[in-house]
């Protein structure tokens, strides 16, 4: 039977190239779904790469602001002529995660400062407001703190004084003022003026207008990007970030959490993981923890997904594993963060969520143990993490990553152990060529419907790597539809999906390419951005059979689609993936009950230059274009244009 569709399909190939005009025919089968969307099918992945958390997503625009770099000033500058011992670095020990802070001895009345440079600079809106607070500690009591923003000319953008209160133990001080101009590279200098000893820490320069208005927040753009995408889940906090390049600089979500200036900072992994990459400046100030990884996650509509480490630190680098028969403070942190994020209100850690302000429990339903781990060593500290899990958490769906790549020895042994262990939910990862994504649309057809699930937690189509932002191409993009199709038709099985990474600084990254990129001021998707988008905001409910000459259309004349039904809007949903250089006209052959009623939309991503991607300067270069269609009767005819992925939204009764 196989032979002869297949032999069918041919046939139909070669009538296509004869008559190239012709239309090519496809049958929807409405009325026979093969399965369900999982709600929360697309989402995003947030790692702190790229400037991601730290000079990104984190609205702080001061850089080192407790002095917690392995080089105490580093970003920060000396200004003003200063006498030997005028600023010293003391390490006192005593305060939780935050050892040093920087003391002020002014004898006379020179001005002495300092100077911040921001992540790359810091961006300033014109008649914004801003907020500069700092913790202080006076010894001697007499000085008073001049703030400016100013330009690289030294021009002042803006500027507040703060006289600071005598006292003996730690306060906190703070003053706001609006800019003047907008910059994308201000600096802010904190100037001291009168005599006298005080000992500063956490400075700290936020907008005021953050994202839902904290204070303290995310930037309101980037989150606002993420928002626009409607992302069903969102992953955090990575990614390699979990592991560590060695267990000492893992991820530890209890050191993230409760008062930002008891939070520890450490060396973000990216810092040096790529010679030719190098960023020294690169620290994580978790500024963005855990509590604010899950706020983002409800104020976004997605479930939260955090991946904790599993006893083992990258494989890349140092592969440290810890013992088998000391593992439990690793699990016992699962089952914290579990009560961290679902516990009453009276549990220990219920009560750290309500006194950060969130006394109603986040509803975590997943949990990932690992990331990118493989071999036996992960088997072995996996299982330990699902008994405990199983047995006092069986509400909780279990993660577990099949390695760094789709195919090969690590992926079979892990594919197999992993079904055998009956873990939920299987982690896959691809960064894979543009080819690998298209030949890939019919990698799920065949999976297994009866054990595990899939999360494609980490992909991307990759022209060429390093590369950088103008690398985020359309080619990549259209190849990653043609792929999602196939996750899309195989909605049953595949139950996640998210790009990686997802941020870029234009002027901080390590890893390209990525979903979206921003700079100090500006945001903007990629091509691959819009097509995430698409899917999502696009997702239906069920999973609707198409053929073309009898096949899932996985790429015969150059034709990838997938369908599904949405039940609120009762609408069919083609997701149509044109990759020729030519235009495609196609008859979708509607078998069912329902007939069309009323207008569809057709919204296109189209460009016939598979090099284009969008930019800083031309953030719209690829962008969706919403049209009206009309069709009648049970007959759908549409043209595709070259090079083109197309949704088409059509109303049925
Ligand atoms: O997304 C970037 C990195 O790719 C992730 O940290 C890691 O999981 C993968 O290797």
């Amino acid at each position: 039977m196989k032979k002869k569709l297949k032999f069918t399909a041919v046939v139909t190939l070669l009538v296509g190239s004869l008559f190239a005009q012709a239309p090519v025919e496809m049958k929807i089968a409405l009325d026979a779904p093969t399965g369900e969307i999982s709600p929360s099918m697309w989402g995003v992945f947030f790692e702190d790469i790229n400037l991601g958390a730290d000079g990104g997503i984190y609205a702080e625009l001061v850089k080192n602001r407790s002095f917690e770099f392995d080089s105490p000033l580093m970003g920060w500058k000396q200004l003003g002529e200063l006498p030997e011992g005028a600023m010293l670095i003391i390490n006192d020990g005593k305060r939780k995660g935050n050892r040093r802070s920087l003391r002020i001895n002014k004898k006379t009345d020179s001005i002495i400062g300092l100077q911040n440079e921001g992540f790359r600079g810091m961006g300033i809106k014109q008649g914004e407001n801003y907020e500069f607070s700092l913790l202080y500690r006076q010894i001697s009591p007499g000085l008073k703190l001049h703030v400016e923003l100013v330009d690289s000319a030294n021009n002042v953008l803006s500027e507040g004084l703060l006289p600071l209160q005598d006292g003996n133990g730690w306060q906190s001080g703070s003053v706001n003022f609006s800019a003047k101009a907008t910059n994308a590279s201000a600096k802010l200098n904190v100037w001291f003026h009168g005599t006298g000893t005080v000992q500063v820490d956490m400075l700290s320069l936020f907008p005021h207008d953050t994202w839902k208005g904290r204070k303290k927040g995310l930037r309101k753009d980037m989150v606002q990007i993420l928002d626009d995408m409607k992302p069903g889940f969102l992953r955090f906090p990575g990614g390699c970030i979990v592991e560590g390049r060695d267990l000492a600089t893992r991820f530890q979500w209890k050191k993230t959490v409760g008062p930002i200036q008891e939070r520890e900072l450490i060396i973000n992994r990216w810092n040096t993981e790529f010679s030719q990459r190098l960023t020294p400046d690169y620290f994580q100030s978790f500024g963005l923890g855990f509590y604010e990884y899950f706020l983002l996650s409800e104020d976004i509509g997605a479930e939260p997904v955090p991946i904790l480490n599993c006893g083992m630190a990258c494989q890349f680098n140092t592969g440290e594993v810890v013992p088998l028969d000391e593992l439990d403070e690793y699990v016992q942190d699962a089952l914290d963060l579990i009560e961290f994020a679902n516990g009453a209100v009276e549990t220990p850690w219920g009560k750290v969520r309500a006194e950060m302000g969130h006394p109603a429990p986040f509803n975590l339903k997943m949990l990932g143990v690992g990331n990118e781990n493989w071999g036996p060593q992960y088997v072995e500290r996996l299982a330990i993490f699902k008994d405990i899990l199983r047995q006092k958490h069986p509400e909780i769906q279990i993660i577990a990553s099949s390695g760094t790549g789709p195919d090969g020895e690590r992926f079979e042994y892990l594919d197999e152990k992993l079904r055998a262990m009956k873990i939920d939910i299987i982690d896959e990862h691809y960064y894979r060529p543009p080819a690998w994504f298209l030949s890939g649309a019919a990698r799920y057809d065949d999976y297994d419907r009866s054990g595990s699930k899939i999360f494609a937690g980490e992909y991307a189509s990759h022209t060429t790597r390093p590369n950088g932002p103008g690398r985020s191409t359309w080619e990549a993009a259209l190849s990653e539809a043609a792929f999602m199709t196939g996750l899309e038709r195989n909605g049953d099985v595949v139950q996640m999906a998210s790009y990686a990474p997802l941020f870029g600084h234009v002027d901080g990254w390590q890893w390209s390419p990525d979903l979206i990129w921003v700079d100090n001021l500006n945001v903007y998707g990629t091509p691959s951005y819009h097509v995430q988008k698409l899917f999502s905001l696009h997702k239906g409910n069920d999973i609707i059979p198409m053929k073309y000459a009898g096949e899932n259309v996985t790429g015969i004349d150059g034709l990838y689609a997938s369908s599904v039904y949405d039940k609120q809007t009762k609408e069919l949903i083609v997701k149509f993936v044109n990759y020729n250089s030519s235009l495609k006209s196609v008859n979708f052959h509607l078998d069912s009950k329902k007939k069309i009623s009323g207008e569809a939309a057709k919204i296109t991503l189209a460009n016939v230059d598979l090099n284009v991607s969008n930019s800083i300067e031309q953030p719209l270069a690829i962008q969706p274009v919403t049209k009206t269609a009309s069709y009648n009767g049970n007959m759908i005819n549409e043209t595709f244009a070259p090079y083109s992925f197309t949704v088409l939204r059509i109303p049925v009764r």
